[in-house]
């Protein structure tokens, strides 16, 4: 059985719908903090509770027989993380010493572990690959860095082996318009501004338009969430394996898109108009995220299928669909 921590939210529900569709047995273990119930599969076990909880982690590990780990759960918001950075460390780190603590004392070996591109920091090169410098510039990335340090100083002294996936900026939602992206309050590009699109919103805020690109505004590197899906349930085959261990990849798709490109596909999907107010920066935000996703594609054989229309379009489908999201 696969424990998926976080598996209510955004990334993991979808990773873990792809993982009970490829017939792994899935248990879930959320807060619902950020999550919701609805989002989870009904095929998964789904235990409501908090990685700072030592004792329930210690249960589940003896009541369920777990061979592996995927560990989402997370604080997640850069912005935030710059204004609460107590609550990125508390949520981020803690819990993760927590989680592979258990792991440890029940002979667990086994996790893929979520990280960010917000690891690199401001990248200076075009592209960004996996050996680039570490350099985060918001307390968000400090986390992930600092979980990834964990994870490989663990595994040189302990039974542990771990993937580290380095996320670029995940969009869209499941093909059958099942689950999607939502968050309360939103605060991510591509929902965000189809919300507004929606009339949830009355403008969608451009955090800048004089940095150093092409148009001004940030340059990002948009994936399908299923793709991202995909790569897990590869990553996970191949760890469990051995194929392939303490390792990190890249997952973006190598193209960049900048925000006011990003608004402009929303328009065009939807047909409507967008009412755009800019703003300054968001303190906390790289000028450009661009990855190479060579080395997944190399190594676990990854194929990434979706653009960002169709990222922009199943979002647009989803929303559509579900103006108030899993509340209603
Ligand atoms: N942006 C706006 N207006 C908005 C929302 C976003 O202009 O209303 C801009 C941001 O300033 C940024 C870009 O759109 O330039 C993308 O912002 P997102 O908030 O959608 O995504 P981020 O790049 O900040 O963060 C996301 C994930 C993180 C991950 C990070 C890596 O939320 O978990 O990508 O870049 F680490």
């Amino acid at each position: 059985m696969i424990l998926v921590t976080g598996g209510a939210g955004y990334i993991g529900s979808h990773v873990v719908k792809l993982l009970l569709d490829s017939n792994f047995e899935v248990l879930v273990i959320d807060n619902l903090s950020t999550g919701f119930k609805k989002a989870v599969d009904n095929r998964a076990i789904f235990v409501e509770a908090d990685l700072g909880n030592k004792e329930e982690l210690d249960k589940m590990f003896i009541k369920f027989n777990i061979t592996g780990v995927i560990h989402f759960a997370a604080s997640a918001y850069v912005g935030e993380s710059v204004l609460k950075p107590q609550k990125y460390y508390k949520n981020n780190v803690i819990t993760t010493i927590n989680l592979l603590e258990a792991m440890l004392s029940h002979k667990v070996e086994k996790i893929i572990f979520s990280s960010s591109c917000a690891v690199y920091g401001n990248p200076t090169g075009q592209v960004i690959i996996e050996t680039e410098k570490n350099n985060p510039i918001n307390p968000y990335g400090h986390t992930k860095l600092i979980c990834e340090k964990i994870l490989e100083n663990y595994s040189r002294a302990y039974n542990l082996t771990y993937i580290n996936l380095r996320y670029f900026n995940v969009a869209g939602g499941h093909p059958t318009g099942v689950i999607g992206e939502y968050h309360n309050p939103e605060t991510h590009l591509i929902p965000r501004v189809l919300e507004h699109l929606l009339g949830k919103y009355k403008d969608i805020r451009i955090f800048g338009n004089d940095y150093p690109t092409k148009d001004g505004t940030c340059i990002r590197d948009y994936i399908h969430v299923m793709d991202l899906a995909e790569a897990h349930k590869l990553a996970l085959v191949a760890l469990l394996k051995n194929h392939t261990i303490n390792e990190v990849f890249n997952l973006g798709i190598g193209k960049g898109y900048s925000v006011k490109e990003v608004i402009s596909k929303c328009e065009e999907v939807s047909g409507i108009k967008a009412n755009i107010r800019y703003e300054n920066r968001r303190i906390g935000d790289p000028a450009m995220l661009v990855a190479s996703a060579d080395k997944a594609k190399n190594e676990l054989g990854w194929v990434p299928k979706y653009d960002i229309n169709h990222m922009v379009s199943s979002a647009w489908k989803w929303h559509q669909n579900n103006p108030n999201g899993y509340t209603t």
